[in-house]
């Protein structure tokens, strides 16, 4: 869908283990200045339920599963995260909630800008009218 899109990283491989290099503007299409992640997240919990003007981000699950819905006011889908080499890039307007963590997932996330408050669209009637005007 627009502004989502599904990756899937190099995974090198060998008797020692596995191994995940990602690099900005490479491997993700923007310049990554902040990385969090998601963890712990008690049973049933659903979690976002926000759109960001700006920010650009790519969600990885590097332990574990989640699920991650993605919308717009046209459209929407489901992406399931279970490996540490998939990532789901979710670009500016995009309204995004995440569900059904399995008990050791660990979502990292890379994202394009510092924490911003503003940069926030918590209220989906808000997000409606300002991503009708964006897409
Ligand atoms: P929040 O945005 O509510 O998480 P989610 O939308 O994924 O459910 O963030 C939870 C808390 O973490 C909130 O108090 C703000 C803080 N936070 C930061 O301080 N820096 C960050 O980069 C992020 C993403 C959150």
């Amino acid at each position: 869908m627009i502004n989502v899109k599904h990756f899937v990283f190099s995974d090198y491989a060998d008797k020692y283990g596995h191994l995940v290099p990602i690099e900005q503007n490479k491997d993700v299409p923007f310049e990554i200045k902040r990385v969090y992640y998601i963890h712990n997240v008690p049973y049933g919990v659903r979690r976002g339920f926000h759109s960001h003007y700006n920010l650009h981000q790519m969600l990885i699950c590097v332990n574990g599963n989640v699920k991650i819905l993605t919308k717009t006011p046209y459209e929407e889908e489901v992406t399931v995260l279970d490996s540490p080499e998939k990532g789901l890039y979710i670009g500016p307007m995009i309204w995004r909630e995440m569900y059904e963590f399995s008990s050791n997932a660990v979502l990292l996330v890379l994202a394009s800008e510092l924490y911003s408050v503003p940069d926030y669209i918590r209220d989906y009637s808000l997000y409606e009218g300002e991503a009708k005007k964006y897409f």
